[in-house]
């Protein structure tokens, strides 16, 4: 080491630096509190408050907005949710999005409301208030403490609003969604509700900006080599009214736990202003020689980058800390990684410098059993499942994906694709681009941006393209380090975007156009942004119209698409298309291309629904790892067939692939790279075996399929024996039907049910048969007994504008000379009495018994009030009603009696005609019955998954069938602290 220079930087940048060789001191009085707002909320499918939002007046609007509404008949969910799972398939639905009935045609189905309480303590007065929602399909409205917070369009975007205005510090604040699915965005399914996770954030007056924060490495010529810089941009949000001095700190911790360095610097943040603080952190190897002067802000330390891979995703931590006054008022952990990603136009995509296949997926959001609404424990199983193929890449098609997805993707290793929803340059869609960005721009795994997937009408216009340019552009101003791309389903075409993308993106035609279009466009690097669509079912070897299934052998492939082979071996053979992206990893809803119903799911995934391999699972391990691989297809179970030939592949990466049949040789083949190996075998049972070899002819792997025995009993698998008792976290059990040997029985369907005891639940379960028809959930429904209330009688009356007392309301008055109401008949709307500016009371009896009083709830619901009503039960106020289109409930169990109770309604009619609608029924409202769950097997395999919940203890599962010997798994939930959430 040069010690003379070494000494010169380091005597510059001691008046801003402290070199720091152990961690902070973890601050943990910081005011930042980040909580889960999951639990707890009540839920009701259906519009029966359109006209709850009210625009004349601040805080009027009604029905589940106004804070005195009665949920109490609501059904009780947590989030994640998606209400669309829950419905039952229905064929005249749209075939696009899984033949759920919901969205356009659907209007009794499309529209959810969501209804939770939180408590704020009188000691958060002072401090901000966050709440945010990743993401709600669709549309949302959200009131809080009855005043009107957002109203946010569409279905993928993260939004946010400061609620610290209209909170109620030292008591209870209501929160109320309205979601709207009742348009689609996209052509697959969708799900519906709220289906991410939504959050609390509380900060200090003077904090960091939420998404404020941004830390990224970077190294001269892109290479990593010599010296790494890391950059931090802090952005500040002071929202005090006078000028605030303030301090920021910076650490960085390395992979290993240990303090690499620190910055702090200072700065005068103006009244109710944003400002941004710029850090720097230069890396450089112990022995070699830097040369520079550090200024405020920056530092050196001697660190070797451990650089982020796929194969070995190492993460760093940035520690940012705010202080003012001395004291800290902010702190914040993010992760990231250090590497490099580039484009080449001739040698495809690098990663750290080096060419890196991309070796991808596309995926959309939806799984057997929970839809779109995935435990954070599902993001982290299925990345772990696309990994065991080689998949090193995903693509978010066609929206910007959940945070926790990509914190799977950067602790797996698993590079980022993350795409837009929608090409526009309006001012709405640009700030739905920049806040995807300034969210997701940390993670490690993001690797390149994508502006838009397949905008047809406007791809090749001189408009799409000055869009796109606009998109790219604002790319580049919040996030240098990325590569932009389109996903493009154009072959050789210039015009448009992909005259102005950085990094031209292919959907399908790999052939003549790809060369041609790279002969053209030399300078220009290439990316296979979607490939394949191949079709496939899972242990299925032939196509069945009927049952809508598709042979497994990689033979199909819609018009537009190419089997695994041919988009394959072409790439492959290309590498500066940086490889590409399959269509898709995972089987989703919706699509069922190339048939419709009975089939409900696409058949594009290299796995299914659930995540289980189809054969061509095998044919990407082949060629995407460094496993040796062998696998033969189809299975072995053909009765009927005995002396027909059947098509036997063999996947491997041998050099040769003998086959046997019963021990008989069938043959040695050479393997050619990209490619499988076909034998015509005369059926007999038994088995079909493999031996594969090396280049020097000794023999690496062997492999067997046998004929099995008949169905004999259920195997429980989990992919996780021990989860956490958090409330959240997953173990995702495969359930099998096996031969009296222990085999998997490839053709059975057997039903299964299945019964849990202990500390858990079952979320959901699925079987991966693209045209299965039975539930992925099943809901406890409560019970609901209706007694209707008759013989309404009314009089005009002066009633007071509030809950205050008449004698008209008690027991005992005497209404025999008042009005007699007609009871309501259909489709009337009811009794329309009262002219404008009239008020009445009116009155019935209702007779309960001891029994009827026994229910969990018991409650009063009115066909509608127009337009004021002030409710009475036996003489006590229970509720009032502002909003004539509503069909109000109220809770009355606490005010009944066994025998005769009065009703008593003061109503005031503001405008036109009003009064109050008889058809008024007292509900009971019962105890949920415990659901009953079941799926069939399908091919051998279905998928039953448990969730924790906040008690330790042992989770017991049984799964029993007709004719099979039952099977128990028992999952433990060991004790964990469950994510901090507001109460
Ligand atoms: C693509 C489209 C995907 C999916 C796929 C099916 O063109 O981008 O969303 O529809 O076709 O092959």
């Amino acid at each position: 080491m040069n010690s003379a220079r070494f000494c010169r930087w380091l005597l510059a940048a001691a008046l801003f630096v402290i070199l720091a060789s152990t961690v902070f001191a973890v601050e943990t009085n910081s005011p930042r509190e980040h909580l889960s707002l999951d639990a707890n909320w009540k839920f009701h499918l259906g519009d029966d408050w359109p006209n709850a939002l009210r625009l004349d007046k601040a805080g009027s609007s009604g029905g589940p907005a106004a804070e005195k509404f009665n949920d109490n008949s609501w059904r009780a969910v947590n989030l994640p949710h998606d209400w669309a799972i829950e419905l039952p398939f229905d064929k005249n639905s749209d075939t696009s999005h899984g033949f759920k009935p919901v969205g356009p045609g659907f209007p009794q189905n499309s529209i959810g409301w969501y209804r939770r309480t939180f408590e704020l303590p009188a000691s958060d007065a002072g401090k901000r208030i966050w709440l945010t929602f990743d993401g709600v399909f669709r549309d949302a409205t959200v009131w809080v403490n009855g005043w009107l917070v957002t109203r946010h369009e569409g279905g993928y975007y993260p939004f946010r609003e400061d609620i610290t205005d209209i909170a109620h510090f030292g008591g209870k604040n209501t929160l109320t969604v309205k979601v709207d699915a009742s348009k689609f965005e996209g052509w697959f399914y969708e799900g519906a509700g709220i289906y991410r996770h939504v959050w609390l954030d509380k900060t200090a007056p003077v904090a960091i900006a939420p998404d404020g924060i941004f830390v990224y490495s970077k190294f001269k010529n892109n290479m990593p080599e010599g010296m790494a810089e890391i950059c931090v941009q802090t952005e500040l949000k002071n929202s005090k009214t006078n000028s605030v001095g303030s301090t920021v700190n910076c650490e960085i911790i390395g992979p290993g736990g240990n303090s690499i360095g620190k910055t702090s610097q200072t700065s005068d943040l103006k009244p109710q202003a944003d400002g941004q603080i710029k850090s720097s952190f230069f890396l450089f190897k112990k022995n070699d020689e830097i040369d520079f002067t550090t200024t405020a802000g920056q530092t050196v330390a001697s660190h070797t980058p451990k650089l982020w891979s796929p194969e070995d995703p190492e993460l760093y931590k940035l520690v940012t800390t705010v202080e003012v006054d001395g004291k800290v008022v902010d702190r914040k952990e993010t992760e990231f990684g250090i590497r490099t990603f580039a484009f080449d136009k001739d040698k495809g995509f690098l990663l750290n410098g080096q060419p890196y296949v991309l070796k991808g997926t596309c995926n959309h959001q939806d799984m057997a059993g929970v839809g779109a609404a995935l435990p954070d424990a599902l993001q982290y199983f299925r990345i772990a499942k696309l990994k065991e193929f080689g998949d090193n890449a995903l693509r978010t098609s066609h929206n910007p994906p959940t945070p926790e997805l990509l914190d799977a993707c950067d602790h797996l290793g698993m590079i980022i694709m993350d795409e837009s929803r929608l090409l526009g340059s309006d001012r709405e869609n640009l700030q739905k681009w920049a806040d995807q960005i300034r969210r997701d721009r940390n993670h490690a795994s993001i690797g390149i941006w994508s502006v838009a997937n397949e905008e047809f009408s406007v791809q090749s216009t001189p408009q799409g393209g000055n869009v796109a340019r606009t998109m790219q552009d604002l790319v580049k101003r919040l996030d240098p380090t990325r590569p932009v791309t389109y996903a493009a389903p154009v072959g050789d075409t210039f015009a448009g975007i992909n005259g102005v993308i950085e990094v031209r993106g292919w959907n399908y035609h790999p052939g003549g156009d790809m060369d041609k279009y790279h002969a053209e466009h030399p300078a220009q690097p290439n990316v296979g942004t979607e490939q394949a669509s191949t079709v496939s079912t899972r242990g299925i070897y032939e196509n069945d119209k009927v049952r809508g299934y598709v042979s497994a052998y990689d033979v199909n492939a819609p018009p537009w698409a190419q089997t695994a082979e041919t988009w394959w071996s072409y790439f492959a053979d290309r590498p500066w298309l940086s490889g590409g992206f399959v269509w898709t990893g995972f089987d989703y809803r919706g699509e069922p291309t190339p048939y419709a119903w009975p089939c409900v799911n696409s058949h594009f995934g290299v796995l299914d629904v659930c995540g289980f391999p189809k054969d061509n699972f095998y044919y990407y391990q082949t060629w995407w790892t460094t496993n040796t691989v062998l696998h033969l297809l189809p299975h072995w179970n053909w009765p009927g067939k005995e002396g027909q030939e059947i098509k036997v592949n063999a996947l491997s990466n041998c050099k040769e692939v003998e086959l046997f049949l019963n021990g008989q040789s069938l043959g040695k083949q050479a393997m050619k790279p990209n490619s499988h190996l076909t034998w015509n075998v005369k059926y007999a049972p038994g088995t079909l075996s493999a031996k594969g070899y090396d280049a020097d002819g000794n023999v690496i792997v062997e492999s067997k399929v046998e004929t099995t025995g008949d169905p004999a009993s259920v195997q429980l698998t989990p992919n996780r024996a021990t989860i956490n008792a958090d409330g959240e976290d997953v173990s995702v059990i495969t359930v099998s039907v096996t031969d009296a040997q222990g085999r998997i029985v490839p053709v059975a369907g057997n039903k299964i049910s299945f019964t849990l005891e202990g500390a858990g639940k079952i979320l959901g379960v699925g079987n991966g048969d693209p045209s299965c028809h039975e539930p992925d959930t099943y809901i406890a429904q409560r019970t609901v007994k209706s007694i209707p209330v008759n013989d309404w009688r009314w009089k005009l009356a002066d009633v007071p504008q509030k809950g205050s007392l008449l004698p008209e309301y008690a027991n005992d008055f005497d209404d025999s000379g008042w009005n007699v109401m007609k009871p309501k008949t259909d489709g009337a709307t009811g009794e329309q009495v009262l002219s404008e500016g009239q008020s009445a009371v009116f009155r019935a009896h209702v007779n309960l018994t001891e029994a009827d009083l026994a229910n969990p709830a018991v409650q009063v619901r009115f066909g509608g009030i127009d337009d004021h009503g002030w409710i009475f039960v036996n003489n006590q106020f229970v509720g009032e009603s502002a909003d004539w289109s509503a069909q109000p409930a109220y809770d009355i169990k606490k005010v009944l009696h066994a025998g005769d109770n009065a009703i008593a309604v003061g109503v005031f009619n503001e405008s036109g005609s009003g009064g109050l609608n008889p058809d008024v029924n007292v509900e009971l409202v019962g105890q949920p019955a415990a659901a009953e769950w079941s799926r069939s097997v399908f091919n051998g395999l279905a998928q039953i998954m448990v969730q924790s919940t906040k008690a330790a203890g042992e989770i017991k599962l049984t799964a029993s069938a007709e004719g099979l010997k039952p099977a128990t798994a028992t999952v433990t939930a060991q004790s964990a602290t469950p994510r901090p959430g507001v109460p």
